[in-house]
This record gives structure tokens, sequence and C-alpha cells, in this order.
């Protein structure tokens, strides 16, 4: 498994494979990797016959007040996940490869991101959309994975491929989850075992939301106030939960259109999200 630092070899990498016609398949990550991680590399691994998972906690989607600092690291943790999924490479630039100091352009995304997550982390989705750019420029992928842990990342990286067409197949991947249900998140390891407790009450909620609408609920307002009782009953601090279209994320009365119910809740100063796709 080779280690790639610079774009300039990573894009001589991607290039050597086409030629050799293999597909290039990628799964952007910020590290400290975990199995949900793992399960897109396994998705990609069907697609492509070269497999490169990015490894880049970016700087440019982290808000001031926010955990950029103490994001959690191990790279060789995840190079040694990573050989044993058989990813062909790793791509891990440092933020000065990224990011020249005069660095000055953007990709926005302009519909998707303006509720939700958008609303929450002003700029959060800049960042995400400009540094995906550049690692597809970079990995020149043919297919790339993401996860619907991040049903918002997903659907906005969906239209800026779209938007913007970028030559790469989009795959949305399913939410991997803990054996009691918490979904796996590099942000887990903040939890003391107290909060970790109480935070199975989003997934939880989750749950009777899913066993609801599969016995008729159809009511939004309904099916987000029980979530949200069960959350704050738990002594998690909700920042939203809500449900919406997943064409456009625009809020939805009654979930007669494919939706997601979207749910951000902090557990001492540890913001976790999860979500459920409805329809
Ligand atoms: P990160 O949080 O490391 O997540 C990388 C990818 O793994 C994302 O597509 C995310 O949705 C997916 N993922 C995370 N937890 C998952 C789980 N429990 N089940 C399935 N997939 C899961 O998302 C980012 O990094 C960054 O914003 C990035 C896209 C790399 C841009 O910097």
């Amino acid at each position: 498994m080779k280690i790639i630092r610079t774009v300039e070899e990573m894009q001589r990498t991607s290039q050597a494979w086409k030629r050799e016609g293999r597909r290039v398949g990628m799964v952007p990550t910020m590290g400290y990797l975990h199995a949900g991680h793992i399960s897109l590399v396994r998705i990609v691994k069907r697609e492509a016959e070269a497999c490169v998972v990015s490894i880049f906690v970016n700087p440019t989607q982290f808000g001031p007040a926010e955990d950029l600092a103490r994001y959690p690291r191990d790279f060789e943790r995840d190079c040694r996940l990573c050989r044993e999924a058989g990813v062909d490479a790793v791509f891990a630039p440092e933020p000065a490869e990224m990011y020249a100091p005069d660095y000055s352009t953007w990709v926005v995304e302009e519909a998707l991101t303006g509720p939700l997550c958008g609303e929450r982390r002003p700029g959060h989705f800049r960042g995400v959309t400009s540094v995906v750019a550049k690692l597809f420029n970079a990995a020149l992928p043919d297919v790339a994975v993401f996860g619907q842990k991040d049903a918002q990342q997903a659907l906005v990286l969906q239209r800026m491929v779209r938007d913007l067409n970028f030559p790469v197949k989009m795959i949305i991947a399913p939410i991997v989850r803990e054996a009691d249900g918490l979904a796996m998140s590099s942000r887990n390891v903040y939890l003391s075992p107290d909060e970790r407790l109480r935070a199975l009450s989003i997934s939880q909620g989750l749950d009777r939301a899913a066993a609801a609408f599969a016995g008729g609920a159809r009511d939004t307002a309904a099916l987000c106030a029980d979530v949200r009782a069960g959350i704050e009953a738990a002594g998690g601090r909700v920042d939203y939960v809500e449900i919406r279209s997943r064409g456009t994320l625009a809020a939805v009365a009654a979930v007669d259109e494919p939706s997601v119910l979207a749910v951000a809740a902090f557990f001492g100063k540890t913001r976790l999200i999860d979500n459920l796709f409805l329809g």
C-alpha cells in the first residue's frame, strides 16, 4: 500500500492505474477510521480495481469554536486498517499541500446547504465541497463512496458532482452502527461512558420513528416531537430534529415523498448527528 503525501504524486499514481485499465475508487475521510469507513472501502472495491482512501483533517470545514485542534488522529492505526482492507493507496497530504497561504478559490453549493447543519455550522459545507473537489482533482476517481451517516453532506456532494460535471459515480452507503445502535463516528471517543449511554436515545428515537412510519404515521411534527422528547429525557441538548425532503431538503408537513429524519444533538460538549431515510 502506497502512502502518498503530494497532489502531484497522487495524480501520477491514479493516471498510471487508469492506463492499466483499472478504475479508481475513492473514500474521502478525516481519519481515525472505524468500521463505518471500512464499509465504504468494501463498496469501492466492488466498483473499482484501485482504491484510494484520503485521510485529511480539513481545516476549512471547522468553525473557529469547533474541534479542529483536538480532532482524534491515529495515522499508524488508520494505515493498518487500510492495508488490511486491501486499500491500494492512502492519500494523506499536509494542510500546506492542500492550501496555499493565499488560497482563495471556493466551491459553494447554494440550495441544499441552507438548512440543518448548514444553518448551524456557517461555512462548514463550503469547506466540505471545496476540499472534496480538490481531493477529486488529486485522486481522479471514477467512483466515490460517501456515508448516509452524513446525509446532508452526501446530498450536497452529489449535487456538486452533477452541477460541476465531475466524471465521478457517487454512491451513498448505509450507516454502520455499534451493536447497541449508536452510529459509528470518529467523534464518539469524546463521549464519557455516561454520555455514551445517554446518546443511545438518538438511535432509539430513530428506531421508534421507523416503527411508527411503518405503522402508517406520516405527521412530521408528531414524529419529530417524539424523537426530541426521548433525547431531552436522556439529558441531551437537541440542535435539531427535522424531517425534510431528500430531493430538496425542503421542510415537509407530512412524509409523502422520500424524506430524511435528521438529528443533531449535544451530549456534554460532543455534537452527534444521525438520521433515518423515510419512504
Ligand atoms: P469523516 O467524518 O471521516 O467521514 C468519512 C466518510 O465516512 C463520510 O462519507 C461519512 O459519511 C462516512 N461515515 C462516517 N461514519 C459512518 C458510519 N457510521 N457509517 C457509514 N459511513 C460513515 O465526512 C467527512 O469525513 C469529511 O467531511 C470529508 C467528506 C472527508 C471531507 O473532509
